[in-house]
């Protein structure tokens, strides 16, 4: 059984035959999904105590865990750069922040930006507020969980050019994906975006939580630390915006392969990257 209105999920893309590698590709297309969606999905311990468990993720490791994210400049950076000279810069919401491995790169490449940014981790917020280029009078960061609190309480509606969700969904249970883009839409000017970097079906790390039967439904696992992971496929990710009310503007699976030499390991990695408009 699938989301409401999201058709099945295509596991294996054909237009990655040709880059992945057999072994992988057999394992995962073994995959038999089993009852009920969101059930599983909603009740399932690691799903309901998901705030929780990031919360102990940020006191175990601080800022510590995810690196800068530098390419949203360069990929995105017409999204974020202003086209007329103004004395203000555009305004974006990061939902999910974390540590700000996103904001302050941003940050640093857009000056004129201003950032609203929020998680469901108090721990989250107090790092983006230490951070060393923290300034109250450029980044209004708050306590939000996303997919309950309305973002209106902190930012004023129709207000936000950009939104970013980087590797935020896929932290989500899916039944809770579509409250987070109707929450989004709130604060989105008419004519605003969101920008979605997120891990896409067939990485190997689905294949790893797989193999250790850590499914908690279709393409959704918890990892050993208790966080959550969903997997998106370009079709599951355009009928959830679509149905949000956004229209697709891009959407892409970015795959790559990546050797460890030293332990003699190649991993198939994937992303899915889209740009959504308010429709
Ligand atoms: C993988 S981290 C990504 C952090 C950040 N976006 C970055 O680029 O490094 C996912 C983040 O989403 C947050 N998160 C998960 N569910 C959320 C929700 N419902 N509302 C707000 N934040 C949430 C987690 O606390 C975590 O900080």
């Amino acid at each position: 059984m699938h989301a409401a209105g999201a058709p099945p999920v295509t596991v294996w893309p054909a237009k990655w035959e040709g880059i992945s590698a057999p072994r992988v590709s057999r394992r995962y297309l073994s995959i038999r999904f089993r009852t009920s969606f969101y059930s599983q999905s909603e009740n399932h311990h690691y799903s309901r105590r998901s705030q929780q468990y990031w919360d102990k993720f940020y006191k175990l490791h601080k800022n510590k865990f995810f690196k800068d994210r530098h390419y949203l400049e360069k990929d995105w950076g017409r999204y974020f750069d202003d086209e007329i000279e103004s004395s203000n810069g555009k305004v974006v919401l990061e939902v999910g922040c974390g540590a700000g491995n996103t904001i302050f790169p941003l940050i640093a490449a857009f000056p004129k930006l201003y950032v609203h940014a929020c998680d469901f981790s108090a721990k989250a917020v107090t790092l983006v507020k230490s951070h060393a280029n923290y300034s109250s009078e450029k980044i209004n960061v708050f306590v939000c969980d996303a997919a309950k609190d309305d973002l209106c309480a902190n930012v004023v509606p129709f207000t936000v050019d950009v939104v970013t969700l980087i590797f935020t969904l896929s932290a989500v249970s899916p039944c809770k994906m579509a409250s987070i883009l109707e929450n989004c839409k709130q604060v989105l000017k008419p004519n605003g975006h969101i920008l979605l970097r997120d891990y896409a079906v067939g990485d190997s790390a689905q294949v790893k939580l797989h193999d250790r039967n850590q499914m908690i439904s279709e393409n959704f696992y918890f990892r050993g630390d208790g966080t959550c992971s969903f997997y998106f496929s370009e079709t599951y990710t355009s009928t959830l915006f679509q149905s949000a009310g956004f229209a697709i503007v891009d959407i892409n699976t970015y795959c790559k392969e990546i050797t460890n030499h030293s332990r003699n390991i190649t991993m198939q990695r994937r992303w899915i990257r889209g740009i959504f408009g308010r429709s």
